[in-house]
């Protein structure tokens, strides 16, 4: 049976196996996904064992994003650009090789709640390495324009920066923010430590529609927040985690799972 498996530390909370077991079910393909944790500083190790013991291909979490990218062999443009990697194929050339598909899994969701994303002003809350990983992906929608806002104001200039060739696509700091924003996406880790990241309630419009890209049983603070100011819509990041693994899986095994019902079932599984 073919090998897969998902690495990170901590990893017991993790869904892929989950979701990667539905998925192999719903598409008849015979494999086995686990969740490997290594050690702080034993990813190198266990992903070569991983490899001798025949794996065929992994998803790679926090904290080892930017070692997997370093342990690739080849990397796909859209790796290449977001700096880091959350998928490894081997190929059957016996090559490692590293793609991303965290942009492409935000995406789709963020079509499937909101309809498509062409001509549309995005507001992109962050400028680590999540953000990172969605910016090309989003601009690759035709969006009218992304800004991008982050506390460090020189990272999301960076990041701006960085993607300005894809489209149009600019930084600020929360202070000098203003304007109408059709999406606005929460990738900061603020929720993680119980914060708000500092956005003026007025960016917050009858019209307006927010995505966390982190999720939790009950509402996420950021969108219970935008709620409050009365958002359109509010989704959180639990189809952005089952349409990474849909493209992940899709790299993988050359066809794609339908994710609705996965994430009706994790939906389910998460509120119990
Ligand atoms: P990740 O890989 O999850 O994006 P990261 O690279 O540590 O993690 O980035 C965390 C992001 O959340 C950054 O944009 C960070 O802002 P800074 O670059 O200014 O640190 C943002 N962030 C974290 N806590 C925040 C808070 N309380 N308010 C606003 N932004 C916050």
């Amino acid at each position: 049976m073919d090998l897969y498996a998902v690495f990170g530390n901590p990893i017991s909370q993790s869904k892929s196996p989950f979701i990667h077991t539905l998925f192999a079910r719903q598409t008849q393909q015979q494999l086995s996904y686990t969740a490997i944790e290594p050690a702080e500083d034993g990813f190198a190790d266990a992903l070569a064992k991983f490899w001798q013991e025949g794996g065929k291909g992994c998803n790679v979490t926090a904290p080892f994003k930017e070692q997997a990218f370093q342990a690739a062999q080849q990397h796909t443009e859209r790796a290449l650009l977001a700096g880091a990697v959350n998928t490894l194929k081997l190929t059957d050339d016996g090559i490692i090789l590293g793609d991303n598909t965290d942009g492409a899994g935000l995406v789709a969701d963020l079509i499937a709640n909101f309809g498509e994303l062409k001509d549309l002003r995005v507001l992109l809350l962050g400028a680590g390495g999540a953000a990172r990983g969605v910016v090309r992906p989003l601009l690759d929608e035709q969006i009218s324009e992304l800004v991008i806002v982050n506390r460090t104001v020189a990272k999301a200039e960076a990041l701006a920066e960085r993607f300005s060739e894809f489209g149009k696509v600019s930084s600020s700091s929360f202070e000098d923010l203003s304007g109408q924003f059709d999406i606005i996406i929460n990738s900061t880790s603020a929720g993680l430590k119980g914060q708000l990241p500092p956005l003026k309630a007025e960016l917050i419009q009858a019209t307006t529609r927010c995505y966390d890209m982190t999720y939790s049983a009950d509402v996420t603070a950021f969108n219970a927040w935008a709620v409050e100011q009365g958002a359109a819509k509010v989704v959180d990041g639990l189809g952005m985690l089952v349409g990474q693994a849909a493209e992940s899986f899709t790299v993988w095994r050359g066809i794609r799972p339908g994710f609705r019902q996965v994430l009706r079932e994790l939906r389910r599984n998460l509120s119990r």
